[in-house]
Formats: C-alpha cells, structure tokens, sequence
C-alpha cells in the first residue's frame, strides 16, 4: 500500500492515503462538504459544483468530489469565497426548476430544500422559467416530475453503474437537457425494469413513488428493516409504514450486504400483499365441498393423515416435495430433510426463481 501523505484542511493536518479525494478524506475526518450529485459506489461526475473547496495555489475553485489529495494539499472548505460560490450554485438549481415544495412528495426529505435552508437563501436572486414539462404518470409505479429535476445524474449512474440496466441516460442540450429513457419514451415504453432504483438516489422530488404519493410525509413515516421475502438472497430493505400500512419499499444502503441498498422489481413493489384483503392468513380445508377456515393444528393432522393414506396405498416415491426460492436455505435443508427422512423418497425439488 502506497504510504500516506500529509495533508491540510481548514488548517488541521491530516494524514492521507493515495488515491482518495478530498470528499473521502473530509468525511473520514468530520470535516462537512455538502454534496448533491456525489452518490456513494458510483463515479464523480462533478456536476453540481456544490462541493466545491479552496485549494491552496489552484487557479479556481475545485470540485472536491473529483479532486484527489496530493501531498502537501492545503485545503479550504468554508472561506466566503467558497460559500458564495456554493450558495449561486443552489440559487440557480432553485430557480430553474418547479420546486413547489407544498404538494412535493420529498417535503423534509429533499436534499436541495434542506441546502437551501442551510444556506439560508430567502429566495433565489434569479428568474428563469420553468421548462413546463407534463408529469409522467403512465405506469403505476414510478412518477417522474422533470419539472424538478436538477440533472444531478445520480439516476443515470445508478441505472447504469449499479443496476446496469442502462436505461436512462441525459438527453438534449443546455436548458433543455433532460434525463430519460431513449427516444424520450415513458418509462414503460422503454427497457426499464422498475428496479426502483433511480427513485431512492434523486435527491429532490423529480422521481418518486407512485403509490405513496399522499401517502405520510417523511416525518410521519416509520421506517423498519427487515430482510426481503421474495427469494434466497437476503436483501435488506426498509418498510416504509404510515398509520400500520406500507406505504413503499426503500433500500437500506447503511446496513450494506448483501444487497447494498439496491432492490428488484419484486422486493421494491411488490409488497403490497402483505395488506391485500384476499391474502390467507390461516389454513383452509375443503369439507363438503366448501373451503372452511381451520387452525394449524387442524391444518398439519390432516395434511399428515393424507401423506400416510397415499404412503401406505401408494408408496413413498408416489409423493413429491416442491420447495421454494421464497425460503430460507436452512427452510430448504429441513424440507429435503423431512421428504427423504420422514416421507422416505428422493423426489424433492424447488423453483429457483419466482
Ligand atoms: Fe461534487 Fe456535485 S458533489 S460536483
């Protein structure tokens, strides 16, 4: 490993290794850089500006996202200059977009409003009109608001750097640049997968969750960790309840393996069974033709009063076994288990994929 250098931020020295930026050496030190477009396991694009700091004998402001340390580095991150420059920067995303945060979904959650208030801008110094994009609402999952969006490209990254689905990307030029899929299709016009992904990494209120849309604000919401019931692999994720109902599915990205915060289609959207009115939260047995409620007890005597009458007529190798990716590996083990010790055949299998 390369050896460590020293380095000096807001006059604290501070040993650095290689290779890192300046971004990662301040965090690691508690030294706070506000940031908009750096998203964490993608790259740095430097497209926001609002990181910027002082470099010592640099001929402008630098992008310390972007800017690896050097030995030597003197480093400034909060001179007027720097917080001036960050403050326009802000003043001009505000500006150029419909921010009306009373009817916006990301309200207290919004990394630009929460800039704007640390900067303690009133209002923005400039007038520029909005692009007057329609809302998109043709899926039922995602809503996407351009109105919003502040071309940060943390969507585009992790569409094509973490999920590889490579869907959306930027499109036009200058004021009219905007983020999409190709050919400037809806969403479900286009390849995308609705991961979802891009909805937990923008930072405002441009891409959103369609069914929570009204839903509880982000302060009313409790969110819980729990591990995704779909398959084998375990992600994490956070139901997000609001009044004992689940309202969406976010990644956890601070818990990290084994899914690091990115979720599929199912794990994302596809938990509203769970307080679906037809969902069977007990067992039903079939007597006179009709399906009855019973309880578990009830439930496991017949099904072991069944598998002993075809034993018995039949032979073990008439029953097979047909477990699921939705268990656990040990679920699984003990299924297989309890066909070859219990039932005394080989036929077991499962569905590798839902
Ligand atoms: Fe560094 Fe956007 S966070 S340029």
């Amino acid at each position: 490993m390369d050896k460590k250098f020293l380095i000096t931020i807001d006059g604290k020295d501070i040993e650095a290794p290689p290779g890192q930026t300046i971004l990662e050496v301040a965090r690691e030190n508690g030294i706070y850089i506000p940031t908009l477009c750096h998203y964490e396991g993608t790259t740095n694009p430097g497209a926001c500006r609002v990181c910027v700091v002082e470099v010592e004998n640099a001929r402008t402001l630098v992008a310390s996202c972007c800017m690896p340390v050097s030995p030597g580095m003197v480093i400034n991150t909060s001179t007027d200059r720097v917080k001036e420059a960050r403050k326009l920067v802000v003043e001009l995303l505000w500006a150029s977009g419909d921010h009306n945060c009373l009817t916006c979904e990301k309200n207290g959650d919004c990394e630009l409003q929460d800039l704007i208030y640390e900067m303690k801008i009133e209002e923005p110094r400039f007038k520029i009109e909005s692009p007057g994009y329609e809302i998109e609402q043709t899926n039922s999952m995602i809503q996407r608001d351009l109105n919003k969006c502040i071309l940060c490209g943390r969507c585009v990254r992790v569409c094509n750097e973490i999920q590889v689905n490579e869907v959306l990307d930027f499109s036009m030029r200058g004021s009219r640049a905007k983020v999409g899929p190709a050919f400037d299709t809806d969403l479900i016009d286009s390849e995308c997968y609705f991961c979802g992904e891009c909805v937990d990494a923008c930072p405002v209120g441009a891409i959103t969750f369609k069914q929570a849309r009204f839903e509880g604000r982000p302060w009313d919401i409790e969110k819980v960790r729990t591990t995704c019931t779909y398959c084998g692999v375990g992600c994490q994720m956070d139901l997000n309840i609001y009044n004992g109902k689940i309202v969406k599915v976010t990644g956890n990205r601070e818990y990290g393996p084994p899914n690091q915060g990115s979720l599929c289609v199912k794990g994302r959207f596809g938990m509203d069974f769970i307080d679906n009115p037809d969902r069977l939260k007990t067992p039903l047995i079939r007597k006179d033709g009709e399906l009855e409620e019973a309880t578990w007890d009830e439930a496991y005597d017949f099904i072991a009063e069944k598998f002993t009458t075809v034993k018995e007529k039949h032979g073990a190798d008439s029953i097979a076994g047909f477990s699921s990716a939705r268990c656990t590996n040990e679920e699984n083990y003990l299924f297989q288990k309890f066909m070859r010790a219990v039932i005394g055949t080989n036929n077991v299998d499962h569905c590798a994929r839902l």
